[in-house]
């Protein structure tokens, strides 16, 4: 007989079901091994933690969302591919696809029982998540030798939590800042807690720093280029003196850069959706692209208060915003 084929959302439906639940603006939540995850990536998350299978050379690129994912796909994808694609050749691909159509969204993928996909990108594949450490599988694979490596991007929380509300009153324009703000600060926002995700990849490349290069949002702002050598490098792509001689960093740096992606054609208003399983118009994924625009939208209480909670969850780790 044939094997019935369920899809995880039918397969796992009863097991989310019981999970807690809590509506946060536009998503519903439920509360999956310590996270706040969007109801619908919950069956795909278990899947993707029992069948995801990495490879010795997949480059795994995490981040929280709104603290510079689409910034690092462009990024990574450039210095990765730059053999195939020189980064200041007129025809490359991040110059006719959204970041997002570059990087495939792994969690994504599982929620809609595409790994297949997955399985049929070739090596070295070159991956995203917004998934806590902790939950992913390739998580105990960072300890053994021939696992997969993960780079992390953080962010200031007051920045992150200014950039999601403007990112989620794409959806809901009548969303106020004081209940996303609130929903950051006690943990109940989408893939949340905040401090507990940027943890477990702290924790991980404190471990493990060949495994887990952990990166900054602000740090990249102050030093693109600086951070673009040492990504290049982490992938086991250094940039070689003759790539330095040529300006290939700068060439990186300048076809990621904030203006050059936003002006693009593809990333306007009305150019569609970013990534293929992704409801977000792409303009929505470039917004100011600065540190400290937090300031202009909340009041030096709010931020006092974000900055003490933080500061008391990170306390003793050597991790600060
Ligand atoms: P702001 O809303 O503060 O402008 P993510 O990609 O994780 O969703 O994060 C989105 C944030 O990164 C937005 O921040 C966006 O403007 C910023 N961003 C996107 N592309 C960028 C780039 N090339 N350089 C700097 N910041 C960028």
């Amino acid at each position: 007989g044939t094997v019935p084929e369920h899809t995880p959302k039918e397969e796992f439906g009863d097991l989310v079901a019981a999970l807690p639940r809590r509506q946060q603006s536009i998503l519903e939540l439920r509360l999956y091994q310590g996270f706040w995850l969007p109801e619908h990536w919950v069956s795909g998350t278990i899947v993707f933690q029992r069948r995801f299978s990495p490879r010795p050379d997949d480059v795994v690129l995490a981040s929280y969302p709104k603290c510079g994912t689409t910034w690092l796909k462009a990024l990574a994808f450039a210095a990765a591919a730059r053999g195939a694609h020189p980064p200041d050749a007129a025809g490359h691909p991040l110059r006719r696809l959204n970041p997002h159509d570059c990087v495939p969204f792994i969690d994504d993928i599982f929620a809609v029982g595409e790994e297949a996909k997955l399985d049929a990108l070739p090596s070295p594949r070159l991956m995203n998540t917004h998934l806590p450490c902790t939950l992913l599988s390739v998580y105990p694979v960072i300890n053994e030798a021939g696992g997969c490596r993960v780079v992390y991007v953080s962010r200031d929380p007051k920045g992150m939590a200014v950039s999601l509300w403007h990112f989620l009153r794409r959806a809901k324009p009548d969303l106020s800042f004081a209940e996303t703000f609130e929903s950051v600060c006690d943990g109940t926002v989408a893939v949340g807690p905040v401090w507990d995700r940027v943890l477990s990849y702290w924790g991980a490349s404190v471990a493990r720093p060949d495994r887990v290069l952990f990166l900054k949002y602000e740090d990249l702002l102050r030093d693109t280029g600086a951070n673009v050598r040492r990504l290049a490098e982490f992938m086991s792509r250094p940039f070689s003196a003759a790539e330095e001689a040529a300006g290939d960093v700068a060439a990186v740096v300048e076809l990621c850069s904030f203006d050059k992606l936003k002006g693009l054609e593809v990333n306007k208003a009305g150019s569609g959706n970013a990534g293929r399983y992704r409801a977000m118009p792409r303009d929505a994924f470039f917004r100011k692209g600065v540190a400290g625009d937090w300031a202009n939208h909340m009041t030096p209480e709010m931020a006092a208060r974000l900055d003490e909670i933080i500061r008391e969850k990170l306390q003793g780790t050597g991790l600060a915003f």
